[in-house]
């Protein structure tokens, strides 16, 4: 008998849900991104999210469910993200997603959201629904143990994936978050918001070694991150080049920078996959899109015998269907939220 799950994410700037079997097969995934409102105001505006938020989750659920042809009697249980992210955003997926689940009498999940980005790497679509069924052949299922990054707009993190619900984190960031530093670093070469994928695009038609940017490593943690010195470094070139009016080539900048973050966190990664005796390394979170950093993963990965899994580009920004994935082990393993579930905006990995 198979397990369906409903997967219910708000952290952020998405509100979404998905139908998830046996926390693998994705029946649906409904995303309702609100990056075009925030796009006015150059960063995601907490209340304003709320209120999309509020606007929009019942549509989301509904579409989800009817779209699957599904009612709530399929449905074994409901996963949602209760931490981290934005408080008001999340509070709003934790409030629907009790109401649901003592309404209809289904047990209630709470998730982690950087677990659920790492889960996103158990996700395939449902078999009609693959476009390159090729591209997610079974044997590539990634199982743990493994070593995962996971590098989004609020986090970077490499973690030991132990099993599907234990957790070790090796590394972390000292200050910004990868993605942050590709918001700010595109924000500051007039590319806008969301900066990542807008970053990757210019950097196609750049020069990764037109400008020597820091690759910054802390202390003595060979595995943690700092990426303030990389932005600050950008922006000094920036303000250099204009204060002596030479045109920047910003292509240029996106390609170097991007290049620089891009070495640090994949030989990190490797190094403690290395050192940790892993034979596979994962990706996961919004920067895992990144083009550079999938093929780079992959090679550096490759060539030191370590074999290489990321999710599909859809699954790596934020979803419910990585929520779901993350809900269906917690639920196997016997894990239960009551109605006191709250948001809890600073939740660590592997915090229960
Ligand atoms: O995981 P996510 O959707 O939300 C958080 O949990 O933070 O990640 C969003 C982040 C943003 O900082 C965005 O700029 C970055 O992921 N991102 C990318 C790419 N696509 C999204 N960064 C680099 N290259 C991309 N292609
Ligand atoms: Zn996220």
């Amino acid at each position: 008998m198979s397990t369906n799950i409903l997967g219910i994410e708000t952290s952020c700037d998405e509100t979404a849900a998905a139908i998830v079997r046996d926390g693998k097969e994705v029946i649906k995934n409904i995303i309702y991104t609100q990056i075009p409102t925030h796009t006015l105001y150059g960063g995601v505006v907490p209340e304003i999210a709320s209120r999309e938020h509020v606007l929009k989750i019942n549509q989301v659920i509904k579409k989800a469910l009817s779209d699957a042809d599904m009612t709530w009697d399929d449905i074994d249980a409901i996963a949602v993200t209760y931490g981290p992210g934005l408080v008001g955003p999340l509070l709003i997926g934790v409030s629907t997603a009790k109401a649901l689940a003592y309404a209809k009498g289904i047990p209630l999940v709470g998730v982690n959201h950087i677990e659920g980005h790492i889960c996103a790497n158990y996700l395939v679509d449902k078999k009609k629904d693959r476009k390159n069924p090729s591209s997610q052949d079974p044997q590539d299922d990634v199982k743990p143990p493994y070593m995962c990054l996971v590098a989004s707009g609020g986090h970077s993190h490499i973690v030991r994936v132990d099993d599907y619900t234990k957790y070790t984190i090796i590394g972390r960031t000292h200050d910004d978050a990868a993605g942050e530093a590709f918001d700010k670093v595109a924000r500051a070469i007039g590319l806008g918001y969301p900066g990542g994928p807008k970053v990757d695009k210019l950097a196609r038609e750049g020069n990764a070694e037109a400008i020597e940017f820091p690759r910054a490593s802390v202390g003595d943690s060979p595995y943690d991150f700092s990426f303030s010195g990389i932005k600050s470094a950008v922006l000094n070139y920036l303000n250099g080049a204009e204060m002596k009016g030479v045109l920047v080539n910003k292509a240029d900048v996106a390609a170097s920078f991007q290049q620089a973050v891009i070495d640090v966190l994949a030989d990190h990664t490797i190094k403690a996959a290395l050192d940790y005796n892993m034979k596979t390394v994962a990706l996961a979170g919004g920067v895992a899109a990144n083009s550079l950093l999938r093929e780079t993963m992959k090679e550096r990965a490759e060539a030191q015998g370590l074999s290489f899994h990321c999710p599909e580009l859809i699954y790596c920004t934020d979803n419910g269907a990585m929520i779901a994935a993350a809900g269906y082990h917690e639920f196997m393993d016997g894990r239960r939220a009551d109605l006191y579930l709250n948001a809890v905006p600073n939740l660590k990995i592997g915090e229960r």
